[in-house]
């Protein structure tokens, strides 16, 4: 029998702040966090929200309103309190996800630290195959070059409409990139005054995007996206807009820069490390398939 117990019914208030003080996890800002429980599920059944006989020790959600490659839901540990065991947490999760995951998704994903710690016997046991390995990369910020390409212009809101276009293409073969769906995406665009979209253009046409975030009190930018149109690549401007976005972040007061990059994207990962990035952390994403006999 389980040593945890789903609660129900708690405000995301609580449950935020929960995961900000206990955090476990990606580096996600306070902001994408109160997404994960306002815009990316289709229904509250998805968070796990999982106590021990006398307090909360973790919380998670199944985000089924992301869309990837191979139509999965994303599992999200967020928040895990000091002392508790994060691989019966795990367990626990990927087996409460899997019982509620939503028909019209093949299955469910979760990216997991090094130190998390659990067995060959189980992972095999919950249904969960290694899937792709991701880097969480950072540089320094204060001796990026500033100064920007004059080729590269910030984006407006007006512009929503063809960055959406080019990331949906830029993006289509990534299994690791995961995207709300048309109406979230546009909703969202520039909805944040910590958000900036570098643009690459040529005779009218957007090419390539970064988008940047802020974030003022930790002093640490994330390139959070990176996309340039399949038929304009090797050509530099990849690295341009990256530069760019170095380059902004510096100017805005960012000490550091983060990203998260997949391992197998070779091309990416080459761009970053040239550009000063250093691997800070190594995750491994797992799926698990609707029916794990036959994934
Ligand atoms: C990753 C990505 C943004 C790189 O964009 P890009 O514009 O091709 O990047 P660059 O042209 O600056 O650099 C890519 C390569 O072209 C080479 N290159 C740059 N300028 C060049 C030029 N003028 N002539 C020939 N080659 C050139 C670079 O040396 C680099 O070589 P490498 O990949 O073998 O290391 C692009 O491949 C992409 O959009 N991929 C899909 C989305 C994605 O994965 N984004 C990153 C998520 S973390």
């Amino acid at each position: 029998m389980s040593r945890f117990h789903l609660h129900r019914g708690a405000q995301i208030d609580e449950l935020l702040s929960f995961a900000e003080s206990q955090r476990w996890g990606g580096t996600y800002g306070p902001d994408l966090l109160r997404r994960f429980f306002t815009e990316f599920i289709s229904d509250p059944v998805l968070v796990f929200d999982l106590w021990d006989t006398k307090q909360r020790v973790a919380v998670g959600v199944l985000l089924d309103k992301l869309r990837n490659p191979s139509n999965d839901a994303c599992l999200e540990l967020i928040g895990l309190a000091a002392g508790v065991d994060a691989r019966a947490v795990i367990i626990e999760m990927v087996r409460s996800a899997a019982s509620v995951l939503p028909a019209s998704r093949s299955g469910l994903q979760l990216a997991l630290p090094d130190h998390a710690g659990l067995s060959e016997a189980e992972l095999e046991t919950l249904g969960l195959r290694t899937f792709y390995d991701t880097f969480e990369m950072s540089r320094d910020l204060r001796n990026a070059a500033t100064g920007r390409s004059p080729s590269i212009r910030i984006g407006e809101r007006s512009d929503r409409d063809a960055v959406y276009q080019l990331a949906v293409e830029a993006f289509s073969e990534n299994p690791d990139t995961s995207m709300p769906d048309e109406k979230t995406w546009k909703d969202h665009f520039l909805a944040s005054p910590d958000s900036v979209f570098l643009l690459w253009e040529n005779a009218g046409k957007l090419l390539g995007y970064a988008n940047l975030i802020v974030d003022r009190q930790q002093q640490s930018a994330e390139v959070r996206t990176l996309g340039v149109s399949k038929t304009s690549r090797q050509r530099g401007i990849g690295t341009m807009l990256l530069r760019g976005a170095l380059s902004i972040a510096k100017a805005k007061g960012m000490v550091t820069c983060h990203l998260t990059v997949a391992v197998q994207n070779r091309s990416a990962l080459a761009l970053y490390e040239r550009e000063g990035f250093i691997v800070r952390k190594t995750f491994r994403c797992y799926r698990r398939g609707r029916n794990p006999s036959e994934t």
